[in-house]
C-alpha cells in the first residue's frame, strides 16, 4: 500500500486526557493515510521534501463529536419548550416526525440537516432517524456523500405513540433487519445503530427482537434513559416485575451487552450508574434539551467519579441548536449551577473537562476519533479565530475559550473528517 503522508501546521489544541489541555504553538500534525503518525513541535527532518498544509495563526483543533441528536425533529428547533418532555413530544415531535413518510420532505430536510452539522463543525454524529425505513435511507446515503461519519438508527416504536406514528413489531424488526444488512460495512463512515425510542414505546416482543438483531449482527445500541419523572413513573408502572429502568433495557441485554448509548440519565439511581460503569455504557448528556424540556440537571461529576463514559448530544430539537460549543457552554453551565443549588460538593466542570466530552469522551464510540494522538483518525477543524482574540498575547487555551463562548460557525473555514476534506459547499 502506498504510505500517503500529509502534513498540517498551526496553533494546536486537544484534550488527550479530561483534567488539562495539550497545545503546540506553531506545531505539526502528521498523518499517514489519514491517521496521525506523530504531533510534534518541532517537523523531523525527514519531512523536508513534503509540502505543508499551513493554517498559521488558525487554531487546529480535533472535530466535533455529537453522540445523541435526532434527524427528523431538524425543523422543531426551538420549538415548544412550555413543554415537559411527554406532551412536547406528543403535540411536537410526533406529528414532525409523521411527515418523514415523504421521501421528498425527507430529502429536502436531511439535505439541511447534514449542512448544519459540517457548518458548525461536527465531525461525527450518532443520530435517531424516524421510524420511516426509506427516509432513513435516504439520511444514510446523505451522510455516506457528505463525508462525515455516522451512526444511524432506524427508530422502533410499537405502542403507546399515536396510530399515525406506530409499527407493526414484525415489520419494525424485519425493516432493522433490512437497515442493518444495508449499511454494516467493515469500512463504511455509516453504520447503523438498534434504535428504540424509549422503553414506553416498545413491546416487550420489539425488545425482544432487537436484542436478537444486536446480537446476530453484533451492532451498538441507543435510546433515552430516565430524562423526565413523569417517564420514569410510566416506565415503573409498564414494568413493575423489573427494579429500575435501566434494568428494563439490561433485561433485554441491550445495556451494554453491544456498545451502548443511554441519553441524558438524569435522575438514575446508585445501582444503575453502577451498571452503568461495569457494563462500559456511554451517558449522552445534553444539558440544552435538558434545560428546554425542565427534565433536570444530570450529574455528570458523578459519573465521572465513577467511571462512567460521557459524550456530548445537543439532542435536536429537545435542544435548540446544533452547535457543539453552545452545548459544551450548556454543560458548564448546567454544572455550575447543581454545584451552587443541588451539592456543593460537587466541582463545577472545567472547560477541557466539557471539551474532552465533546471530542475524545464521545469520540471513544468510533474508535480512536476526537484527538491528535497516534493512530487517531485526523476529524480536524481548522478556526481562524483572528478577530475573536483581540490582542495577540493569548495562550492558545485562552483562544480556544473565546471560541467556544462568542465564537461563530463562520470561524470553522476547513474541516477534515477521516484525513479528507469536507466540500461544505454540498447540499
Ligand atoms: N424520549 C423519547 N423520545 C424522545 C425524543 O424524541 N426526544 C427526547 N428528548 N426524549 C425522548
Ligand atoms: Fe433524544
Amino acid at each position: 500500500m502506498i504510505k500517503e503522508i500529509k502534513i498540517y501546521k498551526g496553533d494546536i489544541i486537544f484534550c488527550e486526557s479530561p483534567d488539562k489541555f495539550t497545545t503546540l504553538e506553531n506545531g505539526y500534525i502528521i498523518t499517514e493515510n489519514n491517521k496521525i503518525k506523530e504531533t510534534v513541535q518541532e517537523l523531523p527532518a525527514e519531512y523536508s521534501d513534503i509540502e505543508i498544509l499551513d493554517f498559521s495563526e488558525n487554531l487546529i483543533i480535533p472535530g466535533f463529536v455529537d453522540i445523541h441528536l435526532h434527524a427528523p425533529q431538524f425543523e422543531n428547533l426551538g420549538l415548544g419548550y412550555d413543554n415537559e418532555l411527554l406532551p412536547w413530544l406528543e403535540n411536537y415531535t410526533f406529528p414532525e416526525e409523521a411527515k418523514f413518510s415523504d421521501t421528498k420532505y425527507a430529502e429536502e430536510i436531511y439535505k439541511k440537516f447534514i449542512k448544519a452539522l459540517y457548518m458548525h463543525g461536527t465531525a461525527r454524529s450518532v443520530v435517531f432517524s424516524s421510524l420511516h425505513l426509506e427516509s432513513t435511507e435516504i439520511l444514510a446515503d446523505l451522510f455516506l456523500e457528505s463525508g462525515l461519519g455516522a451512526y444511524i438508527g432506524k427508530v422502533n416504536m410499537d405502542r403507546n405513540s399515536p396510530s399515525y406514528l406506530t409499527e407493526n413489531y414484525k415489520k419494525s424488526l424485519e425493516e432493522t433487519e433490512y437497515f442493518i444488512k444495508k449499511y454494516n460495512k467493515p469500512d463504511s463512515m455509516i453504520k447503523p445503530i438498534i434504535t428504540p425510542r424509549f422503553i414506553p414505546t416498545c413491546t416487550p416482543e420489539l425488545m425482544d427482537g432487537l436484542s436478537k438483531l444486536s446480537e446476530k449482527y453484533n451492532v451498538p445500541v441507543q435510546s433515552h434513559l430516565s430524562e423526565n419523572l413523569s417517564e420514569i413513573e410510566w416506565v415503573k408502572e409498564l414494568h413493575k416485575e423489573i427494579e429500575t429502568y435501566a434494568g428494563v433495557y439490561d433485561h433485554y441485554k441491550m445495556f451494554g451487552d453491544r456498545p451502548t448509548i443511554m441519553a441524558h440519565c438524569i435522575h438514575n439511581t446508585d445501582d444503575e450508574i453502577k451498571l452503568m460503569k461495569e457494563k462500559g455504557v456511554f451517558v449522552a448528556h445534553c444539558p440544552t434539551s435538558n434545560f428546554n424540556l425542565s427534565s433536570g440537571i444530570a450529574p455528570i461529576r458523578k459519573f465521572l467519579d465513577n467511571n462512567v463514559k460521557v459524550g456530548i448530544g445537543t439532542d435536536i430539537a429537545g435542544g435548540h441548536t446544533i452547535s457543539i460549543p453552545e452545548t459544551i457552554i450548556s454543560a458548564i453551565h448546567a454544572s455550575k449551577m447543581y454545584s451552587v443549588y443541588a451539592d456543593r460538593t460537587f466541582h463545577s466542570l472545567s472547560i477541557s473537562e466539557a471539551f474532552f466530552m465533546a471530542t475524545k469522551g464521545g469520540g471513544e464510540f468510533f474508535g480512536k476519533v476526537g484527538s491528535f494522538e497516534k493512530d487517531y483518525e485526523f476529524d480536524a477543524l481548522i478556526i481562524n479565530d483572528n478577530e475573536l482574540s483581540g490582542d495577540s498575547n493569548k495562550s492558545i487555551q485562552e483562544r480556544l475559550e473565546k471560541y467556544i463562548y462568542f465564537g461563530v460557525k463562520e470561524n470553522i473555514i476547513k474541516m477534515f473528517v477521516s484525513g479528507k476534506e469536507i466540500n461544505r459547499d454540498r447540499f
